[in-house]
């Protein structure tokens, strides 16, 4: 029946007990912040765009990179972590983290979603724009729907070499060696070496590019199932070193299962968001879904590497209310996710952040508490205490419905 489906452009999936997605966050689809004329996700993606094609040419002088910008938002379970190598436990997979339609099809969680069917269909050399979605806290830097850009690079043999041709015959891609910190078992040293140099060295390039020849970074070891060695990529900002990006040499298995033997290469992902916000000065994450023309005006600029300082238009004031609530018997089923998620199908845009401020368990009674501050803060006027407690109580009427919780 009917009632069992869920139904996005034209397509209907089968409703069954991995599905979380909300109306709400299927109202995201189609979207696409990042190609919206004057938006600042779209001013970064054609300042991105630009470096890549000016810093990377054929040897026909045309872009060595395609872009791909307009991709389906729902992908595979294949998709987002099998091809990527993702193990079977990861806790990238669980239902907290993920907005599933069911158990074979999610909203993308990140761009490296798209990496395999891009190589198998011959591409070396891509940039891959994306709204990706993912469950997570409420905060200035959260949304439940974001944006990144993944960048891949494939070279074969010659290509990796080719800045030494008397070299090309002696140094080899591939042997049969073991793995160490900085090369998987199937790579020589030296190809792993400068794939790894041509990533780094990239990348420096471009984050110079967006904040100037003097922005302070830092490269820092980190771990994703389909890249090693792997890295980050840190700037400092406002004296805190902030994380800008994820990296790596390509795990030789992700290629393989693209049908791609012979080549080596690199990938990174940027959010886009958090990029934007130090880039432009803008405070709070929700503004990049303002519609209002006192936000999006400030970004309608003729040249994109205008030195865009969002200005605020004035700051309203914050709203804290609490909520406490029994959970249901079967509390190690609820995540603080579920809340987050209810908070924001039923209040949207007004809420700035949610914080758990308590949680404890009452012997006797034999149930769980939860106290969390909601903080209510609209981005253009300010909340009376009476829209505020309106608000609130739907938000509470909804955690007793949905999530079978009891209001203390
Ligand atoms: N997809 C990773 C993320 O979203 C980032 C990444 C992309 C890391 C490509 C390595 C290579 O966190």
């Amino acid at each position: 029946s009917n009632s069992n489906q869920i139904f996005i452009n034209g397509k209907s999936y089968e409703v069954d007990s991995w599905t979380n997605v909300t109306p709400k966050i299927i109202s995201y689809i189609g979207k696409n912040l990042h190609l919206q004329k004057s938006h600042p996700l779209s001013l970064l993606r054609e300042r991105i765009t630009n470096f890549f094609y000016f810093h990377y040419k054929n040897n026909r002088g045309n872009p060595l990179f395609s872009v791909y910008d307009n991709l389906y938002p729902i992908v595979t379970v294949e998709q987002n972590f099998d091809n990527l190598l993702v193990p079977e436990d990861h806790v990238s997979r669980n239902k907290s983290d993920c907005y599933y339609l069911n158990s074979k099809y999610l909203l993308r969680g990140h761009s490296s979603a798209h990496e395999n069917e891009l190589i198998q269909s011959g591409l070396d050399n891509f940039l891959i724009f994306s709204d990706v979605y993912r469950r997570d806290q409420i905060d200035s830097s959260h949304y439940p729907v974001f944006h990144q850009v993944e960048g891949v690079r494939l070279f074969l043999r010659h290509e990796l070499f080719s800045l030494n041709p008397d070299a090309e015959g002696s140094i080899d891609v591939f042997e049969k060696g073991v793995r160490t910190e900085t090369k998987q078992e199937v790579h020589t040293y030296d190809a792993a070496r400068v794939v790894e140099y041509s990533l780094k060295s990239s990348l420096t390039a471009l984050v110079r590019h967006l904040f100037g020849q003097n922005a302070e970074v830092r490269w820092v070891d980190a771990y994703f199932p389909f890249t090693h060695p792997s890295f980050e990529l840190e700037m400092k900002f406002n004296g805190e070193w902030m994380e800008l990006l994820g990296c790596g040499v390509l795990e030789h298995q992700t290629l393989v299962k693209a049908g791609v033997e012979d080549k080596i290469g690199w990938a990174f992902g940027i959010g886009l968001e958090r990029l934007a916000m130090i880039l432009y000065n803008i405070p709070d994450i929700r503004l990049f879904w303002s519609t209002d023309p006192g936000f999006l005006n400030q970004f309608n600029v003729s040249d994109i590497n205008t030195n865009v300082k969002y200005k605020p238009i004035s700051i309203y004031p914050p709203c804290p209310n609490d909520i406490s609530f029994w959970l249901p018997g079967n509390a190690d089923e609820f995540s603080d996710n579920d809340f987050y998620d209810l908070v924001r199908t039923v209040a949207g845009d007004v809420v700035e952040q949610v914080n758990l401020v308590d949680k404890f368990y009452h012997p006797k009674k034999k149930l769980y508490s939860r106290t969390y501050r909601i903080v209510y803060r609209h981005m253009e006027k300010t909340l009376t205490q009476e829209e505020v407690n309106k608000v609130h109580r739907l938000v509470e009427e909804a955690a007793e419905r949905s999530l079978e919780v009891k209001i203390r």
